[in-house]
């Protein structure tokens, strides 16, 4: 009798139900497997900030990684860079966040919370709850802007200290070093520059899991072209953008577009359009393209002095480019795979299973060794060892294989490898299908490779 793994009978048509997915499912479902959890929780968390585990930094480095491939490594027009987190005072002066980047905010005389005040939940005051009058609303003070920045101090004595901000958006530098960048990389307009990285904002109200933290990650490109193409460029980065968001699993009925109206539209904004997502809170934003115009440029050139005009080499013309932009935020896209993989599924025999529809490239893990019996460790250790320089590969021989191939389902592992009996004499495994739960034996030899072409970082 063989020893290989019988293909699970259930039936899949059919059958699939999206499951009506509630965050308070998602953020415990995220703790307890090592997505994505609080900072600092052993001190009670401290709101706004999150720590991604070991599958979390996976998933997370993952999409950066596909984005990176599609924006830099793709094009011949676009080239990346990676800047520090804190940059010259004056950065954030001509950028017009010292002025402008602020939310109003509003406090609550009774209970002390504060508030935005274009956000004000409609619920009685909590101070008023414990005093048993259950219907007084909270009373609040007028609005007032609050600058979203985090500051800090950069410098060792008290004299020489300065004041320094976190960046609110990763894409400054990418101003201040156009010229640098373009000399010495050889672009001519039009040009892209791109970087992802980390991003903080000193939100009022953080909410909504890691959609809205003060701590968080951006992917940016700002693409600089002739004023006479501005519109054109506009056009085709909205529609690769949602091309991006088609291609890492976001369908039709879970993505849209929607086009700022003046009154929304950033300072340093012409026209902008989000990219949003159909959370369970409702459709938000994961990405915005924005028209900037010639904002950045003209202000840090006005601010530094220093002249970031281009003259096109045919016909002498001298101008400031203007710049298209496309913001994906990291963390926000995160949590819309995590929403929209979330499967539970009906089993024949009232079983269920929980799937992490997920797409293979951004998928944390991309293959699990299980031997069928822990008399097999040492080989289906040594193959683990092997895949591993190919891909992700995870190794786990606990409880039975059922249980184990429920596992790497949660978790949107791809693919199962279980190392059998009749390998050890015919040097084949049976790899086992996430989606479709199907089975096929396939050669050990050459596994690594076969994996990786089917899991490959492009989409
Ligand atoms: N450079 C342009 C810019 O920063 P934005 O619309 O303010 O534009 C771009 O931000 C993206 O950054 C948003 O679409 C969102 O995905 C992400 N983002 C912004 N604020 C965030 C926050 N507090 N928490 C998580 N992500 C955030």
């Amino acid at each position: 009798m063989s020893d290989q793994p019988t293909p699970e009978s259930e039936s899949q048509e059919g059958e699939e139900e999206r499951h009506s997915l509630s965050m308070d499912t998602l953020v415990s479902f995220c703790a307890s497997r090592g997505f994505i959890f609080p900072s600092s929780e052993v001190y009670g968390g401290i709101n706004g900030f999150w720590d991604y585990g070991p599958l979390g930094v996976e998933l997370k480095n993952n999409l950066k990684a596909a984005w990176w491939q599609r924006m830099v490594r793709e094009r011949t027009d676009v080239v990346g860079i990676d800047s520090a987190i804190i940059s010259h005072a004056r950065v954030w002066e001509a950028s017009g966040h010292v002025e402008h980047f602020s939310d109003p905010m509003v406090d609550c005389r009774h209970c002390k919370k504060r508030f935005r005040a274009d956000q004000i939940p409609d619920e009685p005051c909590p101070e008023a709850k414990k005093k048993k009058q259950a219907d007084r609303p909270c009373d609040f003070t007028e609005a007032r802007d609050f600058n979203l920045m985090l500051q800090t101090e950069v410098g060792a004595s008290v004299d020489g200290r300065s004041v320094a901000f976190l960046r609110p958006e990763t894409c400054q530098p990418i101003f201040t070093d156009f010229k640098r960048v373009r000399e010495s990389s050889r672009q001519k307009i039009p040009f892209g520059i791109a970087q992802t990285g980390k991003a903080f904002r000193n939100e009022i109200t953080p909410r909504n899991f890691t959609f809205r933290s003060r701590e968080f990650e951006q992917a940016e490109m700002e693409f600089f072209c002739h004023p006479s193409d501005r519109e054109a460029w506009f056009e085709r980065w909205r529609e690769e953008r949602v091309r991006f968001h088609r291609d890492i699993g976001f369908d039709d009925s879970n993505i849209r577009m929607r086009p700022h109206a003046s009154d929304e539209l950033a300072h340093y904004a012409n026209a902008a359009e989000d990219v949003e997502f159909r959370f369970p809170f409702g459709w938000q934003e994961i990405e915005g393209v924005h028209d900037r115009g010639d904002w950045d440029l003209s202000r840090h050139s006005e601010f530094s002095g220093k002249d970031l005009i281009v003259t096109d080499e045919e016909t002498k013309e001298r101008f400031t480019p203007m710049v298209i932009e496309t913001s994906m935020g990291v963390d926000r896209t995160c949590l819309a795979l995590l929403v929209n993989g979330y499967t539970e599924e009906a089993l024949d025999g009232g079983e269920t299973r929980t799937v992490m529809r997920i797409s293979p490239a951004l998928a944390p893990v991309k293959v699990a060794v299980l031997p069928l019996s822990k008399k097999l460790s040492e080989p289906a250790r040594a193959l683990h060892g092997e895949l591993s320089r190919y891909v992700n590969a995870f190794y786990d021989e606990a409880g039975n294989i059922g249980r184990r191939y429920r596992r790497q389902d949660e978790i949107g592992t791809p693919y199962c490898v279980t190392f059998d009996f009749d390998s050890l004499d015919d040097g084949q495994v049976t790899v086992r299908n996430r989606d479709d739960m199907s089975q096929e034996r396939v050669p050990a030899e050459g596994l690594g490779a076969w994996i990786r072409d089917r899991v490959g970082v492009a989409l």
